[in-house]
Formats: C-alpha cells, sequence, structure tokens
C-alpha cells in the first residue's frame, strides 16, 4: 500500500520526473555548477519544463520550478497538478521557499515530485512543505487596499 494517496498515477509521476530530468542539460548554472530541471503537470495534462538560470548578479538567479510554471502561465495554464524536480546525483532536490510560495498560487495541493536518492521517487504535498502559505484569499479578505490616510 503506498505511504499516501497521490493524484497521479506512479506512471504518471515517473514520466513527469523524466521530463525534468531531460529538461535538466539545458540548465544555465555556471556560478554554482548545480543544474535542476523541473516539470510541470497542468491540469489539462501539458507538461511545461524548465531550468535554473543564474546570474553574474547571483540574487537574480531564477530556479528551474518557476521557470516551468512561468513557462505554463504564459501558455494560458492557471491549475497545476504536480512539478517533478531533479538536481545532481539522482537525490532529492526540494523546492526553495520562494519556489514554494511561487507555486502555491496555482494549486495548493499539487504534488511534489522528487528523486529519492534509491533511483525511484518521493511524492509531497505542496500544502505540507509550505504550512501556512499566503494566499490570494488572504488579499480577498482583506477588502480593498487603504489609503495611505487610512493606515
Ligand atoms: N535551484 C533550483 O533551480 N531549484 C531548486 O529546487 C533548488 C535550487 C537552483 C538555484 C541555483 O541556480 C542553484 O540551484 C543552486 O542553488
Amino acid at each position: 500500500m503506498p505511504a499516501r494517496n497521490t493524484l497521479l498515477t506512479a506512471e504518471s509521476s515517473t514520466r513527469l520526473l523524466a521530463a525534468a530530468r531531460a529538461a535538466r542539460p539545458a540548465a544555465y548554472a555556471p556560478y554554482s555548477g548545480f543544474a535542476v530541471g523541473a516539470a510541470v503537470l497542468a491540469r489539462d495534462g501539458r507538461v511545461f519544463c524548465g531550468v535554473n538560470v543564474e546570474n553574474a548578479s547571483y540574487g537574480a538567479t531564477l530556479c528551474a520550478e518557476r521557470a516551468a510554471a512561468a513557462s505554463a502561465i504564459a501558455s494560458g495554464v492557471r491549475e497545476i497538478l504536480a512539478v517533478a524536480v531533479v538536481g545532481p546525483g539522482g537525490k532529492p532536490c526540494p523546492p526553495c521557499g520562494i519556489c514554494r510560495q511561487f507555486l502555491v498560487e496555482f494549486g495548493p495541493s499539487m504534488e511534489i515530485i522528487l528523486e529519492d536518492g534509491r533511483g525511484g521517487l518521493e511524492v509531497h504535498e505542496l500544502a505540507e512543505l509550505l504550512p501556512g502559505a499566503f494566499l490570494p484569499q488572504h488579499l480577498d479578505e482583506a477588502g480593498p487596499g487603504e489609503t495611505e490616510a487610512e493606515r
């Protein structure tokens, strides 16, 4: 019995991870040498890939997960079911905090699929990786924006 109920079948998860692995060689990571590939599965079944894009101004670096998600969004996707991430050495490459926040906008219950370091994969729910996330509903609950005088 699986440890948790997964949204995707084992075959779909393996396929998404393979897409992330296939994307990884295109990573632009001359500063860290840490190449990452990511693949996003949209609700409509389309898959979008991304890689990390580093910059001489290090802080301008874009992670693979955000690159893949931005590609999906640019093609009209608004709901993401899963993101697979592949870093070096077959070990888990969990999304950074910024990526977790970026992704939660498009599916708090999306699955994050990682290599497990033993030739297999591990699956996490994004909501578990980012408890208490700031969501669009928090903006709605705050009502219309305040003027400076009202603050
Ligand atoms: N990186 C990603 O692209 N995704 C992750 O999940 C972790 C980190 C990138 C950012 C940077 O280019 C390099 O890996 C080292 O931090």
